[in-house]
């Protein structure tokens, strides 16, 4: 994305607070960003906070009143490697499917010779109206990519299908158009995520705080750079947020080795993210423990299979296997002995010294550990940054000559 000529068409909606994460992510990747605003979205955003995020003015009007410069929108349309329209209302969708040409933003986009993208914001029931679905269909015929919105709570507090996709969804999507060459396309990869669950009766059982939220933002990286990805969870609430990304649900240590053992030949790498139960209970109670008439003070345990190590004992040449590891002191001898111990190509050290790593945080710090030593110690990041640098050396990286 380095160097790449980015138009970032605001229109008037509330997802339009979203386009200054969107702008920002573009300028962090290396891109330039003109942005391109219809007047009503700077009631929702101001061109200030815009011009700040992308070092460039902001462009609205035809002519800059003061002084009578006129602006090419024929200019901007030939600089541009990509225009993105993020968030797109109904109305400015409708301009753009029939060409009513009455802002700089719809004449920008008329005069544009690069790709476009068109990330839809709004109402459920605008979203589901027949005319938007028509001028939808009419802006794919033109060749225009639309990034479908997600289902979700909107701004009216409704629930349904209209909410802006994801800036960091819509990035990916950005990111894989200019670099289609992926290595990742169409490799299958597996994921774990989440705790384990371990039954001590069907009321109670053995767990950890561990949320998911590293494995599925790994999930959601790989998959948005053409990755066919399957992630065996523990019970957590999260959800992917790419709509290719699988998910088998599971409860127990054990079960997740066994979909995992079922998975695993198919696949050219897996990522152990899960945080599993060191142990389980070794006879869970088929009916509730009454504390009444149980003298419940000791539980008897087995140890749990270690499914990173199982699996990549039995990996072939061809496979990669990734693993975690969460230390708090000593971490980098901890790391490479757990890489060694396990058979892992790669390690992701997190380490809970660091402020802002580890479990529930929406942030992490990690370093990437090969049997040969460290390869990267990246800052303090979102976990979806974090997930995509990881994912990015992992599709780089040959065991033969790291
Ligand atoms: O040994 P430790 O739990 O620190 O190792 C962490 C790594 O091993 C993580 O990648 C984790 O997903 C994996 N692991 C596993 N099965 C276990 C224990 C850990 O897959 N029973």
């Amino acid at each position: 994305m380095r160097g790449k000529h980015i138009i970032l068409g605001i229109t008037g909606g509330i997802a339009a607070y979203k386009s200054a994460s969107l702008a920002r992510l573009f300028v962090k990747a290396g891109a330039e960003v003109q942005v391109v605003m219809t007047p009503s979205a700077k009631e929702f955003i101001t061109p200030v906070t815009m011009s700040a995020l992308t070092g460039k003015p902001v462009v609205s009007e035809f002519f800059t009143a003061n002084t009578g410069e006129w602006h090419s929108h024929v200019d901007l349309g030939l600089w541009a490697d990509a225009m993105v329209i993020a968030p797109a209302t109904a109305s400015s969708i409708a301009k753009m499917a029939h060409g009513v040409a009455d802002n700089m933003l719809i004449t920008t986009y008329l005069s544009a010779k690069a790709p476009v993208f068109i990330a839809p914001a709004m109402d459920l029931d605008m979203m589901a109206h027949p005319s938007t679905a028509a001028n939808l269909e009419l802006l794919r015929s033109y060749g225009n990519h639309i990034i479908e919105p997600a289902e979700g709570e909107l701004a009216s507090h409704l629930v349904g299908k209209g909410r802006m996709e994801e800036p960091e969804r819509i990035f990916d999507v950005l990111y894989r158009f200019f670099n289609d060459t992926d290595e990742l396309a169409g490799k299958k990869i597996l994921i774990t995520a989440g705790p384990t669950y371990e039954a001590i009766d069907p009321v109670r059982f053995i767990g950890n705080y561990s949320t998911g939220k590293m494995g599925f933002a790994i999930a959601d990286a790989a998959a948005s750079r053409g990755a066919d990805v399957t992630v065996v969870s523990g019970p957590v609430d999260v959800k992917p947020s790419h709509p290719d990304v699988k998910v088998v649900k599971v409860e127990s240590a054990r079960q997740m080795l066994s979909e995992c053992e079922r998975l695993f030949p198919e696949v050219s790498a897996a990522i152990f993210s899960a945080a599993v139960a060191d142990y389980a209970p070794a006879k869970p109670e088929r009916s509730k423990i009454k504390r009444e008439n149980s003298d419940f003070r000791s539980l008897e345990l087995v140890k749990n299979p270690d499914i990173a190590a199982t699996l990549s004992g039995q990996k072939r040449p061809d496979q990669l296997t990734v693993g975690f590891a969460l230390e708090t002191d000593n971490e980098t001898v901890n790391a490479m002995h757990k890489l060694q111990k396990k058979n892992l190509d790669l390690i992701v050290l997190n380490s809970l010294r660091d402020k802002g790593a580890g479990f529930g945080c929406d942030t992490n710090k990690v370093s990437i550990y090969s049997t040969r030593g460290l390869i990267a110690d990246l800052p303090l990041k979102s976990k979806q940054e974090c997930a995509r640098d990881i994912i990015s050396i992992l599709s780089k990286y040959d065991p033969y000559t790291h």
